[in-house]
This record gives structure tokens, sequence and C-alpha cells, in this order.
């Protein structure tokens, strides 16, 4: 039985995704290179965004909501994937835009994500800065209360630590899923690797596989903030899945790995690295990937194979969390490195 079955939950996405093998990547590493198709979950473009909204608006509609709230960067998926679920589900929806980017081409502010969310007819706020999750998530608390007053009932999807991370329990399935989908095929894992941001995905994804008895190293990959303060993130919200969902599965901080190698120069931006991952997957396997999340993770694992390290036995498993509306928020990319 699955640990996350006593949740309220709603239906938005497409699963199992596919576990597919990159024949390409893996011949020419001479390894086993594995993708978890997260991007293909199916709503308005895919991505991991959904299998977490599962459980936020199973929430929200056991509170009897009618407008879901919620924040991010003005290139996000998590809000353009909200847009989408309140649709689907028929409920009011409004978005606060971030100012976290330093980024003024009008693709950036016009195309991809924000173009879809228009398209979707969100409401939009905009709000000044980027790093204050706790100011971010306090302006959705005040729209939520007038919004009260005017006989609405919000509910509002926080971005910070401080809240129950029912999203990630949407990862806590996908990490007992791919499992699954492994031990059918008898393959055992050597490694995954995994995007760390809000860090739902990467808490849940490590206590999914870890509560079917697999150990395999699960590598966060760090997009918004640097190692040390990631794997804090991390160790406080597993904690908090652990105890929402009543386990008595006990996972050490030292099982707990974030890797800030490809964060430079900074959330939404990618390097030099990125953007050569992002070509090579695109032009070795048709795979679209994206700047700020699965294209810097992508680029982690790419380093990891050419230093050489894995060999025919191993199996090395990318969990790709979609992402690629934004490509077009960043036309630059094609004639870059
Ligand atoms: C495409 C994509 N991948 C990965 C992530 C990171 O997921 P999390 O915020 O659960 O760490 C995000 C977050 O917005 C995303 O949009």
């Amino acid at each position: 039985m699955s640990l996350t079955q006593k949740f309220p939950r709603v239906e938005l996405s497409h699963l199992p995704t596919p576990l597919e093998l990159l024949n390409n990547v893996s011949a020419e590493f001479d390894t086993n290179v594995w993708i978890k198709r997260d991007d293909c979950t199916g709503l308005a473009f895919g991505g991991n965004k959904s299998r977490q909204l599962e459980f936020y608006i199973g929430q929200a509609l056991e509170q009897g909501a009618d407008t879901l709230l919620t924040t991010g960067a003005v290139q996000s998926n998590h809000v353009r994937m909200t847009v989408a679920a309140a649709r689907k589900m028929g409920l009011e929806v409004e978005v606060q835009l971030e100012h976290r980017v330093d980024r003024n081409q009008p693709e950036y502010h016009q195309s991809g994500n924000p173009y879809l969310v228009r398209l979707m007819g969100a409401k939009i706020h905009y709000y000044p800065e980027g790093e204050d999750e706790a100011g971010a998530d306090l302006a959705l608390e005040r729209r939520a209360s007038e919004l009260e007053r005017q006989g609405r009932k919000a509910y509002v999807i926080p971005l910070s630590n401080a809240h129950t991370p029912y999203g990630a329990l949407g990862y806590v399935d996908c990490g007992e899923e791919l499992m699954s989908q492994l031990n059918r095929r008898e393959i055992e894992p050597t490694r995954f690797i995994v995007p760390s941001g809000s860090a739902s995905t990467h808490t849940g994804f490590l206590l999914g596989v870890r509560a079917c008895g697999c150990h395999a190293p699960v590598h966060g990959v760090c997009v918004r903030r640097d190692a040390q303060s990631q794997k804090q993130r991390v160790a406080t919200k597993l904690r908090a899945v652990i105890d929402t969902i009543g386990s008595d599965i006990d996972i050490p901080d030292a099982e707990i790995f974030c890797d800030d190698s490809m964060l430079a120069p900074g959330y939404g931006l990618p390097n030099e690295d990125t953007v050569a991952a992002i070509k090579y997957l695109a032009r070795r396997e048709g795979i679209l990937l994206d700047p700020t999340y699965s294209g810097k993770t992508f680029a982690v694992l790419l380093k990891l194979l050419q230093g050489g390290n894995y060999r025919a036995q191993d199996n090395l498993v990318f969990l790709h969390t979609g992402g690629a509306a934004s490509l077009f928020a960043y036309p630059e990319l094609v004639e870059q490195a």
C-alpha cells in the first residue's frame, strides 16, 4: 500500500509516466542511462508539479475552496500547471509572479509560461522581490483574506518551507512508482539524479525510494540555493513529510546529497554547461530540457558520465521533471555554447 493512500487527492496526471532507456546516450558512454519521463504527466505541457498539485487540490476541495492562489517566478512551471489544474477542476485561480530573475528580454516576460498563464485566463498579481518566500506567502494570505471578505474561499499553495509539504507526497508516490518499474525489469539502480528547488520533489522522491528498501544515492541538483542551505531545507522538509505521513522510517542526514556545481550564475540563469547539456539531449535523443531545472540536472549527469565513472552494468536514472515551455523565453540559447 502506498504511504500516501490516506490523503485526499484529485487525478491530474497521466500515470505511471514511462521509464525509458536513453539508447544513444547509453551507447556513447557504455553504461545504462534511464529517464523517468515526468515531463509527460500530461497537464498543460506536463512536468513534476501535477503530481504535487494532486495533493494540494485534494486538500483545497476538502476545505471547500473555490479559488487557488499561488506564487512563483515569471517563468514558473508551477504557476502554469496550477492554473491548468484549477481550470480542469473548475476552480478560480489567481497567481503572483515574483521578480526573481534579472532578465529584461521581452520573451522572458511574454513567452513560454506567462503566455500560457494568460491563455488560460488567470488573474495575475506581481511581487517585487524574488528571494522573499515568507513575504510572497504572506501576500497570498492577504489576498485570500480579501477574497474571503467578498464571500469567496481561497486555498493558498505556499512556497516557503514553513508549511505542511503536501506537494512532496506526490513524489513519495513517484519514488514508489519508479521502484516498481525498475523491479519489474530487474534493474538495480546505481544512482538517481533529481532537481532540488523548493525541495518537494527531492524530498518526496528520497522518501519514496527508501520506503521501498532501495539505498542507491539520490543526487539532488541545486537550482535555487547553495548545497548547504538546500541540504538543511531537504532535512526540514523530510522530517515534516515523515510526520505528516506518520511513518517511522529513518533517513539519516548523511543520505541527503545536494550538489550546487551547476547553480551559477543563479536561479533561472543557465551556464555554458547547462546550455550544452540542453543541446546535447535535444540532438542525441530529441528530448527537451529547460534552462532552470531539468537542464541543470541533466548537465550534472553529463559531467558524471564524462568523468568515466560508470560501467556497462551500472544504471543511472535521471528524473526529467519537465519545464520545456520556458525554452521559448530563452531564444538566445540556440546561438550559445
Ligand atoms: C520543471 C521543474 N523541475 C523541477 C522543479 C523543482 O521541483 P521542486 O520545487 O519540487 O524542488 C521545478 C519547480 O518549479 C520545475 O518547474
